[in-house]
């Protein structure tokens, strides 16, 4: 059976409260339509994964519906057994909300809060010890990239993150989402920054597969996602390149008419 594409939304610190409940309303809507398509022509409904600031987790949870689900942004690791981490959330914390997933490593964090690759693969440990899943970002920079070095950057971010994962409950292993964002493409909501070119996110899954299915192979279920400037308008085309199993967006996934267009073209074909 063909797996569900993945839409994710990743609000940053774009939305105020009132546009992340019109969101939050306008996604379960466009998920039960896409349903209903789906159904209708025998192929398969995205998956969609609605990440909220923490303070519009609450808000965003009482109207969750349709089967959409939220993750947070950022997850800390929890070092102190009283929890004496000023400004931390801890992943039971947020396994105590609705979340199911969270966002770890983005690159505005890596070049904001200066997270390092190690303190990356912290998080996600903590995340699959608490059975969220873990949205890991992986990206290289415009320099990164036309120095040629861009699968290089990419594999080592993953398999600094992902190669030395622990499950400690075998029967509820959590997924593992690989976000592939090129730095230079995400638009950060400037219209004018573009996406990564098909070949280059085609060459950048191609790796990534080469190495969930190598070195990482026993990680039962990784998903791959592409992240930078996608639209409605070219959501398709990204979504046909191989190995991509679904989209991570920020600037276009704000504003419910486009967040609902990302996910009715999340509706894939059965094979
Ligand atoms: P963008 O952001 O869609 O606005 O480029 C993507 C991201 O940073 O997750």
């Amino acid at each position: 059976m063909t797996t569900p594409k993945l839409i994710i939304a990743n609000w940053k610190m774009v939305v105020d409260r009132a546009r992340a409940i019109e969101l939050t309303r306008a996604a379960g809507t466009a998920l039960g339509k896409a349903r209903e398509r789906a159904g209708q022509a025998g192929a398969i409904a995205p998956d969609v994964i609605l990440c909220p600031p923490y303070v519009y987790i609450s808000s965003v949870g009482a109207v969750l519906s349709g089967g959409v689900r939220m993750g947070a942004q950022d997850v800390a690791v929890p070092h102190h057994p009283k929890g004496a981490q000023t400004g931390d959330v801890s992943p039971a914390m947020l396994r105590e909300t609705s979340c199911t997933a969270v966002i770890i490593g983005h690159s505005e964090r890596r070049t904001v809060h200066f997270e390092s690759n190690d303190l990356v693969a912290q998080k996600v440990q903590a995340a699959v010890n608490h059975g969220l899943t873990p949205i890991l970002c992986v990206g290289v920079t415009a320099e990164e990239h036309a120095a040629g070095q861009g699968a290089d950057v990419v594999r080592a971010q993953i398999l600094s993150a992902l190669t030395n994962i622990k499950f400690t409950n075998d029967q509820d292993i959590p997924e593992i989402v690989i976000a592939f964002e090129p730095v230079w493409a995400i638009s950060g909501g400037n219209a004018a920054v573009q996406p990564a070119s098909i070949d280059d996110i085609r060459a950048m899954h191609a790796v990534i597969h080469t190495v969930a299915t190598g070195p990482l192979a026993h990680i039962p279920k990784i998903r791959m996602v592409y992240g930078g400037s996608v639209t409605p308008d070219n959501i398709a085309k990204i979504l046909a390149v191989p190995y991509v199993d679904g989209v991570l967006v920020g600037g276009a996934s704000c504003v419910p008419q486009s967040l609902a267009a990302l996910i009715e073209a999340g509706v894939a074909p059965a094979s």
